[in-house]
């Protein structure tokens, strides 16, 4: 293991009801909160009203940023940074999936910076404060009500970029498995895609000796895969979707990876195809993860059979350890098929014409990757499988 310091300062409120935890939460605050939500969701499944009942309660003063887009955009974190500045909010409550909880981390972090903010998501500046905030999840996917992470794109300039800060921990997340009830089938499916996605960039590691991390990592993806197929076939089951959100928020907390360095190189290869295509990340990464580790394979081939063994079961009997792995990894890809994830490029009707320009965005800071440091034609060949 790598020497390591750990502290996650978010107090998680986690099962059905845990709504009422705003009581407790907000009244220490400040008296102007700021509501932001996505595209409506909340309004039709009734989540907005019983928040808004709460808010009313407490007694603080409301104000609202809504329509924050999947993938999220600079425009409307800026939206959210004028409204704080000009109606001096005391904190912000994100009542949402990933993207919200995101835009949300750069409204806080903005506020109190005075150049652009897209300094911060681009690594150029680090912020000094953030306004806190907290939040009410409602899709299981990426982590971000328990972690400093958030993914920006600026449509523009069509770059798509993860930044992260310690002053960006919620201070409260609020998980309610009956909040994601109503995500749809296609985005629970995507949502489950990102959850195994964020265990394998930390699994696949060269650091050596972490039995116990690794042993978190195949029991989440294990109790993960047993739950998926009859989740996305009974998509209202309470015990499912906990065990689902559960997972999501353990997959990327920074328990899995206490001392050891994951390889998020995936990860960066998804978002540029987001940048310039917007499609769901979870989709990108059910397309492009069974490639690159087909293409990374030989730089741990043990780490793959380790895989294929302990997570799908495969029987290493009379096989190379080659042959192990890769049936490891094609166990995964008809496992996410089985479930309705795609598996190329071309479901999204995207071809080769912009492979150029994506693999040119991947690679904007270099050679990346820990598991395999990929250059420029390693990010093209996995492109090029994926189509
Ligand atoms: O906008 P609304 O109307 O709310 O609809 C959303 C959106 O269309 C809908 N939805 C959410 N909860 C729902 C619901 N529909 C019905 N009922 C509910 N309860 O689902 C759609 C997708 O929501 P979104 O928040 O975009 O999904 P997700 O949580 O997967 O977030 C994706 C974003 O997070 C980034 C991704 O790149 C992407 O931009 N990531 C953030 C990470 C982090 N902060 O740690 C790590 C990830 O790897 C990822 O990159
Ligand atoms: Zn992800």
């Amino acid at each position: 293991m790598n020497s390591f310091t750990y502290r996650n300062p978010t107090r998680l409120h986690f099962g059905k009801g845990t709504l009422e935890k705003l009581n407790q939460e907000l009244p220490q605050y400040g008296q102007n909160v700021l509501l932001v939500y996505g595209g409506g969701s909340i309004k039709r499944n009734g989540l907005y009203d019983q928040v808004i009942d709460r808010l009313n309660q407490i007694g603080v003063n409301v104000h609202e940023l809504s329509g924050v887009e999947p993938n999220p955009r600079l425009t409307t974190v800026n939206k959210g940074i004028d409204i704080c500045r000009q109606e001096s909010i005391d904190f912000i409550l994100a009542v949402g999936g990933g993207s919200v909880i995101d835009c949300v981390k750069a409204i806080s972090i903005g506020v109190y910076y005075d150049g652009d903010v897209w300094d911060i998501i681009t690594h150029k500046a680090a912020g000094t404060k953030a306004l806190p905030f907290g939040t009410v999840l409602t899709l299981a996917a990426t982590g971000s009500e328990m972690n400093v992470n958030s993914v920006i794109t600026n449509w523009e300039t069509k770059e798509k970029y993860g930044w992260g800060s310690p002053l960006v921990y919620p201070q409260f997340s609020i998980l309610d498995p009956v909040n994601t009830f109503t995500v749809p089938k296609d985005q629970t499916i995507y949502g489950i895609v990102d959850i195994m996605s964020h265990i394998f960039e930390q699994y696949f590691n060269h650091t050596g000796n972490t039995p116990v991390q690794d042993g978190f990592c195949e029991s989440l993806l294990r109790t993960v895969i047993a739950a998926a197929p009859a989740l996305v076939e009974d998509l209202e089951n309470y015990e499912l979707r906990e065990t689902i959100l559960y997972s999501g928020t353990m997959a990327l907390n920074g328990m899995l990876s206490m001392g050891m360095a994951g390889d998020w190189a995936t990860h960066n290869i998804e978002h540029a195809v987001s940048a310039v295509y917007d499609i769901p990340h979870g989709g990108g990464l059910a397309i492009l993860f069974p490639h690159w580790m087909e293409h990374v394979l030989d730089s741990g081939v043990g780490r793959f059979k380790q895989f294929a063994v302990n997570v799908f079961g495969v029987d290493p009997a009379g096989k190379s350890d080659r042959e192990v792995a890769l049936e490891g990894i094609q166990a995964l890809r008809a496992f996410w098929n089985s479930i309705g994830a795609p598996s190329r490029l071309a479901d999204y009707d995207i071809g080769d014409d912009q492979l150029d320009v994506m693999t040119e965005k991947a690679m904007v800071n270099g050679p990346f990757g820990h598991f395999k440091r990929l250059k420029h034609e390693d990010v093209l060949a996995i492109y090029r499988k994926s189509l």
